[in-house]
C-alpha cells in the first residue's frame, strides 16, 4: 500500500482555502477547526471520500459521522427537517449543536453506518464555514483524532495523531470551546432526548423547544451501554490510567508520590503548589475549564505519571458535558 506523505499544516489565506476545498470537491481529506474541537472532513456525498475517513481514524463502521452544512438552506439536500429542528436551527445554528433527523438518499449509507438517520450540524469557526462555502457540498467530519484518543482541539494535536495518515490540515488556532457539540435526538419531534451533552445544554434546548429533553445517562453508569452508536463508555482516553474525585483532599495531594498528577478545577489557594498538580482555570470558570481540558489531559499523558487524579466539575450546565468527559476518560 502506497505511505501518505507526512501532513502539511496551511494557514487559512484565501489561496489555500480555494486549495482546500478543491481537494475535498476531488474525495480528499482535510483536517479542519471548528469551535468544538478539530474535525476531519471529506465530501459527505462522495462515499469513497468518506471511507478513507474510517481508514485514517481506525473508526469501525459501525460509528456514523456528522455531516457538516454553510447554512441551514443546505438541510433539504441531506435530511428531512421538522418544525422542531428549525427553532433550534434559529436559535443555536451557526454554534456547537448535532441535530439527528431522517436522512435523504443522498447520503450515503456508510456515513450514517446504514441507520436511516443523519447527524447534522452549522458550524460557527469562520474558517471552516469559508471552506465550506468555497466546497459548495456538505462534508462529513468526524473528530480528527485517532479512534478512542482523545480530541484535538489544535491543528499541532492533529498532526501528533495523523499526521502520517492524512496530507492535509487547516490551522484555525486553538478550538474555542474545546468539547464535542451537543447532539439532540430530533428524529420524534415530541420526544427530544439529548445523546451527547455540550456547550449547549438540555436546559437551553428545552427553553427553545417549550418541552422537556430527555438527558443522557452518565457514562460510567453504563457500561457497555451506548447512548448513541459510537458514543462507547470509555473513549476520549489518555493511556495514563485516570482517577475521579468529587474534590481532591489537600492531604491527598500532600502525601502522593511526585509520579502521580492531581488534575483539578481551579488554581488551589494559599500553599505553594507542588510540581506534580495542575488546574485548568484560575478561578475555576467552566468554559475555560471546557478549553483546556483535552488539551490537559494530552499534555498529562505525555509525561509519564503513572497515575492521573482529575477533579469533576460542579454537575450543572457546562459542567455536565466536561464530567462526561472525564467519565469516559476514565472508564477501562
Ligand atoms: O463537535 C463535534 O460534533 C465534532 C466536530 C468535528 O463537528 N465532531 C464529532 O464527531 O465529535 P464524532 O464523530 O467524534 O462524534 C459523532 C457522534 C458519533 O459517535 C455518534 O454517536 C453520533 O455522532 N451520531 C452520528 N450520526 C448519528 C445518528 N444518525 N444517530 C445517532 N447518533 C449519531
Ligand atoms: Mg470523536
Amino acid at each position: 500500500m502506497a505511505r501518505t506523505p507526512p501532513a502539511r499544516t496551511y494557514r487559512g489565506t484565501a489561496r489555500n482555502l480555494a486549495r482546500l476545498a478543491a481537494c475535498l470537491r476531488a474525495g480528499d481529506l482535510v483536517a479542519v477547526p471548528t469551535e468544538t474541537v478539530y474535525g476531519l472532513a471529506a465530501h459527505a456525498l462522495d462515499a469513497r471520500a468518506c471511507a478513507r475517513i474510517f481508514r485514517a481514524k481506525g473508526r469501525p463502521a459501525s460509528d456514523p459521522l456528522i455531516v457538516h452544512l454553510h447554512s441551514v438552506r443546505q438541510l433539504g439536500l441531506v435530511c428531512l427537517p421538522n418544525a422542531a429542528a428549525h427553532r433550534l436551527a434559529r436559535a443555536f445554528w451557526p454554534g456547537p449543536l448535532t441535530l439527528v433527523l431522517p436522512k435523504t438518499p443522498a447520503v450515503p449509507a456508510i456515513v450514517t453506518s446504514g441507520r436511516d438517520s443523519v447527524a447534522v450540524r452549522v458550524p460557527r469557526h469562520p474558517l471552516f464555514r469559508r471552506l465550506l462555502r468555497l466546497a459548495g457540498v456538505p462534508l462529513a467530519a468526524p473528530s480528527a483524532n485517532p479512534f478512542g484518543y482523545i480530541s484535538p482541539t489544535t491543528a499541532e494535536h492533529v498532526r501528533q495523531g495523523l499526521g502520517g495518515k492524512i496530507r492535509h490540515i487547516l490551522d484555525g488556532g486553538p478550538a474555542s470551546i474545546g468539547l464535542e457539540s451537543t447532539i439532540v435526538d430530533l428524529r420524534d419531534p415530541s420526544r427530544p432526548a439529548v445523546l451527547r451533552p455540550g456547550a449547549i445544554t438540555a436546559e437551553q434546548i428545552a427553553r427553545v423547544l417549550g418541552r422537556r429533553v430527555a438527558a443522557p445517562q452518565p457514562a460510567a453508569a453504563q457500561p457497555g451501554a451506548q447512548v448513541a452508536p459510537g458514543l462507547l463508555a470509555r473513549h476520549y482516553s489518555p493511556r495514563t490510567p485516570l482517577v475521579l474525585h468529587k474534590k481532591v483532599p489537600a492531604a491527598l495531594r500532600g502525601r502522593a508520590p511526585a509520579n502521580e498528577a492531581f488534575l483539578l478545577q481551579r488554581q488551589p489557594r494559599g500553599a505553594a503548589s507542588a510540581a506534580h498538580v495542575f488546574w485548568l482555570d484560575a478561578t475555576g470558570d467552566l468554559p475555560g475549564v471546557a478549553r483546556r481540558l483535552f488539551a490537559m489531559l494530552r499534555r498529562l499523558d505525555a509525561q509519564g505519571f503513572v497515575r492521573i487524579h482529575a477533579e469533576l466539575a460542579p454537575d450543572r450546565g457546562l459542567g455536565r458535558a466536561i464530567n462526561d468527559r472525564l467519565r469516559r476518560a476514565a472508564a477501562r
